[in-house]
Order: C-alpha cells, then sequence, then structure tokens
C-alpha cells in the first residue's frame, strides 16, 4: 500500500536500484499481433535457453505490449543496446543468446533492411517506420511488461497522479486540460477539458467517468494496443480525470472480442488496488475510487456515447437524442464524462509534463499526437503514432514505405467504415481534425487503409456501407432506411444491374440520411459514397453506363478466358483453381467453364509470365469460344517455345 507521493518515489526508487543489476533486458512483443505469429513460443524459447547458459541473473526476458510494427512481428528488442530483430522464431533464438547476448555480435539477417537503399537498420529508432513518427502515447509499450505494475512505476508512472493530488486543485487540472487543447481521439475531437469542466460544474454528488474501449472500426487496433499493452496510463488519466471531475466511480467499456485487453486491464486494476492506488484514500488524499470492467457484446455502434451508456445500464445498446449530454445526464441520468483510451492515456503525460510541452505537438487547434493504424495496400502496416497535422504523403511514404508490387497509389480511406477515401491529389494536406472533413473525409478514432490501382472505388463504398448497414440499431429510419437503400443501388452498380439516374438517387439518400439520421452513425455513413463520388464519380459512370469496372475489381464485371494462341497447357492455372473451372488436361489448351469460375483472378495471376495467356475482360465482347477441334496438342508449340527460351538465355 503506497500511502503517499514521498512512498511512491521511494517505491520507484527500490524497483530501479533493483534493476541495475539486470545487464540485458530482452523484451518481446506480446500484442494480440506477435502472439499470433508465435511470440509465447518465442518468449518460451528465451526463458528456457536464458536458464541454459546459466544467464537468469543477468538477463531478464519480458512480453510487452504492441510497439506497433505487427507487419514484422515477432518483434525483440535487446537493451540497453536497443538491437531491434524482427520476424523472430523460437529457432533463432539460441544464436541470439550465444552471438548478442554474450558476445554483442548483431544477426544481420533479423535485421530491418531498408528495401530501396538496402541499408540495415540496427537500433529500433533507425528504423524508418519508427523514425518518423513521434510515439509520446505508445512508445512505451516495449518497454513494459503490461501485467506488472513495477514496470510503469519504474518509468515514472503514477507520478501525474500524486502531482495532480497533491499539487493543483481539481479545477487546476481541468485547467491544464483545457489550455492543452486536447481533443477526444475517439472520432468526434471534442476538446475534453470542455467536457470536464461541464462534468465537473454539472449539479450532484454522484458522477461517472468511463474509458470508452468499443473500438469497432474494422482494421483498427490502436486502443486495443494501448489498452494491451500499457493500461496503467489509462487508469492513471481516468482517476485523474475522476479527481478533477468530482467522481468516486468509473467504467472500463471493453469489447467481448478484446480478451487480451480485458485480462491486461482487470490485472491492472487489482494491482492499482493493491498498491492503494484504486480505492480508499488514494495514495493519502483522501480520494476514493472504484473502477469496474465492462464487456461490450460488439455492437459497433455501442461505441457511440448514449447507446454505451445504455449498455452499461444493461438495456438495448440504442443512442438517444443529445441533448441532454453524457455531462449532464450520463449513467443512470447522472452527470458522466466518456473519453476514448488514447484521450485518457494522453492525460498523465500533459499532467507531467504541462500543457506547453503538449502543444509543441500539432498546428493551431489540433495539438499532441494521434495514432493510426496504417492498413491495406502498404508496405509497412501497422500502428503509426504522429504529432497532429503529419501528411498523409509522410505517413503513407515516409513510414509506410508507399505500395507495393510498384502499383500505383489510389485512394486512401481515413476514419473508419463511415470514412472517406482521399485522392492522390490531396496526400500533402495536414492530418487533423478540420482539414480531413475540409476534403470530405472524417479522423474517426484513427483507421487508415491505403487503397492501390487495382481497388473499385464504388466496391469500397459497397464494402463499408455493407457493413454499416449491418450496424444501424435500427431504431431512426433514416439510417435503417437510407444505409440499406444506399447499399442495394452500390450491390447492382457492382454487379453491373445500375440504371441511369443511381447516382442522383444515391446523392439524394445521403444527403437526407446524413441530416436526418439520430446518431453519428446514420450522420457519417453517407462519407463513403459521397466522397468516393465526389473524387471518382467516373467510376460509377463505367459501371452503369459500360457495365465496365475499370479496377477489374466487381466479380459481376469481370470475367476470364484464356488465349489459346498463347496458352502453354503447362496446366498451372488448372492446379491453382479453386472452383475447378478449368478444363485442362496434359498438351491440350486449357478453357475456362464460365459457369463454375467464381472470377477470383487466381488463373491471371498465377500463369506464366512467359505465356501471358490468360485475359481479364470487363465491358468488353467475350472471345468466341474455341471449337473442340482447335483445342489440340500444343506440344509443338511448347517444344518450340522452351527451344527459343534456351536460345535467348544463351544470347542473355
Ligand atoms: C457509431 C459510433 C461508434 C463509436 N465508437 C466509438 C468507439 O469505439 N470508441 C470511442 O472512443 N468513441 C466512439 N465513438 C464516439 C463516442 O460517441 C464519443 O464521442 C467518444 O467516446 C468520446 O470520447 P472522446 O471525447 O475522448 O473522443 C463512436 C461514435 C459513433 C457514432
Ligand atoms: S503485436 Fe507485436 S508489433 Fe504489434
Amino acid at each position: 500500500m503506497i500511502n503517499s507521493p514521498a512512498e511512491l518515489e521511494r517505491l520507484r526508487q527500490k524497483i530501479l536500484s533493483k534493476r541495475d543489476s539486470e545487464k540485458r533486458r530482452i523484451s518481446v512483443c506480446a500484442g494480440a499481433g506477435c502472439l499470433a505469429t508465435g511470440a509465447h513460443k518465442v518468449i518460451d524459447a528465451f526463458n528456457a535457453e536464458i536458464e541454459k547458459e546459466g544467464l537468469k541473473t543477468e538477463v531478464h526476458v519480458k512480453g510487452t505490449g504492441c510497439p506497433g510494427f505487427c507487419e514484422r512481428g515477432p518483434i525483440v528488442v535487446i537493451d540497453p543496446e536497443e538491437t531491434c530483430y524482427l520476424q523472430v522464431t523460437p529457432q533463432d533464438v539460441p544464436e541470439i543468446v550465444s552471438r548478442t547476448i554474450k558476445e554483442s555480435e548483431i544477426i544481420d539477417r533479423l535485421l530491418y533492411v531498408d528495401p530501396i537503399k538496402n541499408e540495415k537498420a540496427i537500433r529500433e529508432s533507425d528504423i524508418p517506420f519508427y523514425k518518423n513518427q513521434k510515439r509520446n502515447v505508445i512508445g512505451n509499450n516495449i518497454k513494459i511488461d503490461p501485467k506488472c505494475i513495477d514496470d510503469y512505476l519504474a518509468l515514472g508512472g503514477y507520478a501525474a497522479l500524486a502531482k495532480a493530488f497533491f499539487q493543483m486543485t481539481p479545477e487546476k487540472v481541468v485547467e491544464e486540460i483545457k489550455k492543452s487543447h486536447l481533443r477526444g481521439r475517439g472520432g468526434g475531437g471534442f476538446p475534453t477539458g470542455i467536457k470536464w469542466e461541464a462534468a465537473r460544474n454539472a449539479p450532484g454528488e454522484t458522477k461517472y467517468v468511463i474509458v470508452n474501449a468499443d473500438e469497432g472500426d474494422p482494421g483498427a487496433f490502436m486502443d486495443r494496443a494501448v489498452l494491451e499493452g500499457n493500461p496503467h496510463s489509462i487508469l492513471e488519466g481516468l482517476i485523474i480525470g475522476a479527481y478533477a471531475i468530482g467522481s468516486h466511480e468509473g467504467y472500463v467499456y471493453v469489447r467481448q472480442e478484446y480478451p487480451l485487453a480485458l485480462e491486461n486491464i482487470v490485472i491492472a486494476i487489482r494491482q492499482a488496488e493493491e498498491h492503494g492506488l484504486l480505492g480508499r484514500d488514494i495514495l493519502g488524499s483522501g480520494l476514493d475510487f472504484d473502477v469496474k470492467v465492462h464487456r461490450g457484446a460488439g455492437a459497433f455502434v455501442c461505441g457511440e456515447e448514449t447507446a454505451l451508456l445504455l449498455s452499461l445500464e444493461g438495456k438495448p445498446g440504442e443512442p438517444r437524442a443529445r441533448p441532454p449530454y453524457p455531462a449532464t445526464s450520463g449513467l443512470w441520468g447522472k452527470p458522466t464524462n466518456i473519453n476514448n483510451v488514447e484521450t485518457w492515456a494522453n492525460v498523465p503525460l500533459i499532467i507531467n509534463n504541462g500543457a506547453g510541452w503538449f502543444g509543441q505537438y500539432g498546428g493551431e487547434k489540433n495539438k499532441g499526437t494521434k495514432i493510426f493504424s496504417l492498413v491495406g495496400k502498404i508496405n509497412n502496416t501497422g500502428l503509426v503514432e504522429v504529432p497532429m497535422g503529419a501528411t498523409l504523403r509522410d505517413i503513407i511514404y515516409k513510414i509506410g514505405d508507399g505500395i507495393p508490387g510498384g502499383k500505383k497509389f489510389k485512394a486512401v480511406q481515413t476514419g473508419g467504415p463511415a470514412g472517406g477515401c482521399i485522392p492522390e491529389e490531396h496526400l500533402d494536406i495536414a492530418v487533423d481534425f478540420d482539414q480531413l472533413a475540409k476534403v470530405g473525409a472524417i479522423m474517426g478514432s484513427g483507421g487508415m487503409i491505403v487503397m492501390d490501382e487495382d481497388t473499385c472505388m464504388v466496391d469500397v463504398a459497397r464494402y463499408f456501407l455493407n457493413f454499416l448497414a449491418g450496424e444501424s440499431c435500427g431504431k431512426c429510419s433514416p439510417c435503417r432506411e437510407g444505409v440499406k437503400q444506399m447499399h442495394r443501388i452500390l450491390t447492382d452498380i457492382t454487379e453491373g444491374k445500375g440504371k441511369e439516374g443511381d447516382i442522383e438517387l444515391l446523392e439524394e439518400l445521403a444527403m437526407s440520411t446524413r441530416s436526418a439520421s439520430l446518431c453519428a452513425l446514420g450522420r457519417s455513413a453517407p462519407n463513403p459514397v459521397l466522397s468516393t463520388l465526389r473524387y471518382f464519380r467516373h467510376e460509377y459512370e463505367t459501371h452503369i453506363k459500360e457495365k465496365r469496372c475499370p479496377s477489374y475489381s466487381c466479380k459481376g464485371l469481370v470475367s476470364y478466358y484464356i488465349d489459346p494462341s498463347k496458352c502453354g497447357a503447362c496446366r498451372i492455372c488448372d492446379r491453382d483453381c479453386t472452383s475447378e473451372a478449368v478444363l485442362g488436361g496434359k498438351n491440350l489448351i486449357h478453357l475456362i467453364d464460365q459457369a463454375k469460375c467464381n472470377r477470383c483472378g487466381t488463373c491471371f495471376e498465377v500463369c506464366p509470365a512467359r505465356f501471358g495467356a490468360v485475359i481479364r475482360i470487363s465491358g468488353e465482347s467475350v472471345p468466341a469460344p474455341i471449337p473442340d477441334e482447335l483445342r489440340i496438342i500444343v506440344r509443338q508449340r511448347r517444344a518450340k517455345r522452351e527451344k527459343q527460351d534456351e536460345r535467348n538465355l544463351v544470347t542473355d
């Protein structure tokens, strides 16, 4: 039990002095992404190898939170040198111990290699993916075993809490958050300090503070990574918020599909209670504050704050009209402050370092950093944290390392399923709440999906509307019906059944759904439609008028044929076809049975370049069928081609 700031400091010093004897630290990312690629086995292998080599007193092995570069996991960082190894397997472990731990040698094959310059990066901070970020919030993930409160305390954890309690009044805390211009990271971007002030000033003895960890955007995992990787940072922010607002009870609302996040936050709460950082008379300050965890059942709409509140009360999670806002009438009708995971995690940083420090990152009305989940057609996928105002181009090219396979960039979708698609011409805008809105997109909670030239923008709109139609709670008809109808029209267009007038109808539906829906789900659901219409209208027109998908992506508008004059009868497409649609045979020109073909495009991808026999068509006239007598033996042709290949080789 820690009863005062002085005791907190003594405990920290004790932890640090104990750690001096540990000469090396091996941190293995144990985030969900790395666990999925075998991080557990890597940790076990390190523990066994360290034991075998008698190094237990000199080397400390730990599983940590996610540092963001999930694409290259399992990730191992060896401190104090900060040597970073990627895609480590249990088989690599004995060599790492014998060479890097014992001899301080670097194992080249496990390092990051810049694909263009071919340069190797030894330290984590030298990898371009990290070098161009500012990781204020997730930077500590790789240093912390999230199940061990000592790791958080060693890094100065709960010092902000002590400072707030003993050096600041609740009003001063609210003032500092206001001065920092921190805006909510859950999507709306509302100024956090103003919300806190409203909840603080609302009449009533009982007040609640809530962490919104519902995170339902497909492909987004920023909140999960912070919750899994550094749960105490969220708790510390929440307790400071409770002190500022005058609350004695808080909730963490986490979706059930986040088992590791749930496990780690439950452990963190228990440890904080055991240390006197939660419960009665926290740190001897006189403040009582308890936190409970609530498991959400996974409905996207339950992330909306009023739906979340009803869900917490045990009722169906449906949004309600505001006002009244939760700040005056929230959980069980009491004043309630809800903030996003990342918003809460920023609070200790602001209290520790001051609003001025926070303000050095970002532009005038958008301060601090923001974590994005960078996914899609991009070389480096993962979590990236950048100062507000970084450009999309820098995020995609400097951090994400551009588009794979030499393909062209087409668009980036920001803001989750109800976000907007931004084309190349706007890649230099500063990424913040206001600039994204100007180009028809939103910040949302930080989803960022990169699309290349093979992506059909009509199909993208259809995909997101499909998600949103399924997630609409159905309470208000503009959203329930409007989103469904937009999805129906988009489906028709992508299946080649689009009609004249569909675009105008889509626009009309989008505008009425946007203006008449009850909550921001319906109000923002038209974004994918309106933004793709704004920048890629020609793609809609081509689908409708020419029954053609220019990206060869809409299955209903694409078919695959084999050019008999080029087919080498190699049977590769026959072997890889998932629907057994290729009529092949040794030395027989192959055919695609159109009735069986599921338009997956595998034959097009696997047909060897030397033949290039599979043709992909959309909107063009279908080739004439090959008469049976022409499906002749192609042995001679193949022999001729092979001879030619040999001759070419000799000449080369
Ligand atoms: C459909 C919908 C889903 C939402 N999902 C989330 C979510 O998963 N997490 C979140 O923090 N905010 C979500 N929000 C925003 C919340 O309503 C609310 O604005 C936010 O939790 C406030 O915290 P902040 O001020 O820190 O952003 C969602 C909003 C809508 C309309
Ligand atoms: S889960 Fe390991 S880097 Fe993200």
